[in-house]
C-alpha cells in the first residue's frame, strides 16, 4: 500500500514561483483494460508515460476511452452517466450485466493496479472498486490517481448560466477537498429544511436558529474552500507565461466577498444574523436569499478587460484550456505527481498559435495528456513526442 497523500493544494510562494511540475514525478497510466465498457467488449492498452493522440472518426471509441480512465478517480466519469449506460450493448441484444475499467498508474511510490466496475446482476445494483488486490470505495481512489478533464460540452461554460458554472467550480474544489461536496449537500439540505419550516408558517426559533447556526458553518467552510481555490488559480495563472490571452478569476458572492474582508468566525455570525434577518423576506420568495449557493465564478480577459463570456469562441476554448491547465498545475503541487489530462476534443476552435502554446505546456509539464480529434494533421506539431494511436470501431492501432 501507499502512503495517503496530503492532498492540501501548496501554497504558491510570496515571489510566485512556486515549484514547476516539470520537476514533479509523473502520474500516468501504463496499461488500461477495458471489459464490456461502451462500445468497448474487450480491450488492453499498454502505453507510455508522454502524452496520447487518440484520432478516429465519429463513433470510433475516442471519448469512451477518456470516460473509462475519468472513472479511476472519485466520482461520476466526464459524462456524469447513469453507471448502467455504460455496459457494453450490441444491436438486438440486452446491455451486459457488468463492466470494468482497471488501470496500472505509475505512481510516485511505484506502480499501483486500480480498478472500477458496475455490477448489475446484484441486487440493488453496485459499483465496485479495487485498490491492488483489495476491495476499497470510490473516494478511496483519490489518494491513488487524480485527473483533470476538459470535454466539448465545457466550452460554453463562461456563457452558461451560473448554475453550471458554479457546480463546475466546486468539482474543482473537491479536487482538493473531498469532504466539500459532503458540505454542499448537508448545506442544501438545511436549506430547504429551513424553508420549510418557513413556507409552513412554523415559528419555532429555536429549530430555525439551529439550522441557521449550521447553514452559517457550513456555508463559510463552502466560501472559503472556494476563495482558496480561486486565489491559488489565479496566482498559478498569472505565473505562467503562455501565448494564450491572460485570464483572472473572481467568485462573485456575499459570503466570498466577507471572508476577505473579515475572519471566518465573525462572517460566520454575520450570515447567521443575515439569515435570522431574512426569514420573512426568503418564506416570501420561496428561496433562501442569502448564502453562497448563489455564487458564481467571473472569469476576465485581462488584456480586454472584460469577461471571457463576451470574448469570441476561439478565445473563450484557450481561456477554458488555460484554467484547467492552471488546475492541473495545482493538483501536481498538492500530490507530487502529475494529473492525468483528459482533453477531448481539445483542439476544436483554437487556432495555430493557441494549439501550439497548448501542446509546449503540456510537453513543459510533463503530464500524460489524452487527447483526442478526428483528424490527426493538427496534432502534427506533437510528433516525435507523443504517442499517436488510431481509434478505429473500437479498434486502437
Ligand atoms: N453502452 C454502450 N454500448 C455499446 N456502444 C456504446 C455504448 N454507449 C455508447 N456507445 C457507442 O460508442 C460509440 C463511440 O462513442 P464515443 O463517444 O467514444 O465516440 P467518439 O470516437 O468520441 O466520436 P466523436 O468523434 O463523434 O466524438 C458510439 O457509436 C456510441 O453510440
Ligand atoms: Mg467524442
Amino acid at each position: 500500500m501507499f502512503p495517503l497523500r496530503h492532498t492540501q493544494p501548496a501554497v504558491p510562494t510570496a515571489g510566485g514561483h512556486s515549484e514547476s511540475t516539470a520537476t514533479t514525478p509523473r502520474g500516468s497510466v501504463a496499461r488500461l483494460d477495458l471489459t464490456n465498457f461502451r462500445n468497448y467488449e474487450n480491450l488492453r492498452l499498454d502505453v507510455a508515460s508522454s502524452p496520447l493522440v487518440l484520432a478516429g472518426p465519429n463513433g470510433a471509441g475516442k471519448t469512451n476511452l477518456l470516460e473509462a480512465l475519468s472513472l479511476l478517480v472519485p466520482g461520476r466519469g466526464l459524462r456524469r452517466a447513469p453507471l448502467a449506460e455504460m455496459a457494453y450493448r450490441s444491436a438486438g441484444e440486452a446491455a451486459r450485466p457488468n463492466w470494468a475499467v482497471a488501470a496500472r498508474i505509475r505512481h510516485t511510490d511505484g506502480d499501483v493496479q486500480l480498478g472500477t466496475g458496475f455490477d448489475g446482476a446484484v441486487t440493488p445494483p453496485r459499483r465496485t472498486v479495487r485498490i491492488n488486490r483489495d476491495n476499497g470505495t470510490p473516494a478511496a481512489l483519490a489518494a491513488y490517481a487524480s485527473a483533470v478533464w476538459l470535454t466539448p460540452e465545457m466550452d460554453r461554460l463562461f456563457q452558461d448560466a451560473v448554475a453550471t458554472r458554479r457546480p463546475f467550480l466546486d468539482r474543482l474544489v473537491f479536487g482538493f477537498h473531498p469532504e466539500h461536496a459532503s458540505r454542499i449537500s448537508a448545506y442544501d439540505q438545511a436549506r430547504r429544511e429551513r424553508l420549510k419550516l418557513l413556507t409552513d408558517g412554523v415559528h419555532d426559533q429555536a429549530w430555525l436558529a439551529a439550522i441557521e447556526e449550521r447553514l452559517a458553518e457550513l456555508g463559510v467552510a463552502i466560501a472559503a474552500a472556494r476563495n482558496e481555490l480561486v486565489a491559488q488559480l489565479n496566482s498559478v495563472l498569472a505565473e505562467t507565461a503562455t501565448d494564450f490571452p491572460r485570464l483572472a478569476l473572481a467568485l462573485a458572492g456575499d459570503v466570498e466577498t466577507w471572508l476577505q474582508e473579515a475572519r471566518a468566525l465573525a462572517v460566520e455570525d454575520r450570515l447567521r444574523d443575515a439569515l435570522a434577518a431574512s426569514r420573512a423576506a426568503d418564506a416570501q420568495a420561496g428561496r433562501m436569499l442569502v448564502g453562497p449557493h448563489r455564487s458564481d465564478l467571473r472569469a476576465t480577459h485581462v488584456g480586454y478587460g472584460h469577461p471571457i463570456g463576451m470574448c469570441s469562441t476561439g478565445e473563450q476554448k484557450a481561456a477554458l484550456v488555460l484554467l484547467m491547465l492552471a488546475y492541473a498545475e495545482l493538483l501536481a503541487r498538492a500530490r507530487g505527481q502529475t494529473p492525468l489530462l483528459l482533453f477531448d476534443e481539445v483542439t476544436a476552435h483554437l487556432d495555430g498559435a493557441h494549439r501550439a502554446a497548448f501542446f509546449a505546456r503540456i510537453l513543459d509539464m510533463g503530464i500524460q495528456a489524452w487527447m483526442t480529434g478526428t483528424e490527426i494533421g493538427v496534432f502534427r506539431e506533437l510528433r516525435g513526442r507523443a504517442q499517436f494511436l488510431t481509434v478505429v470501431n473500437a479498434t486502437i492501432t
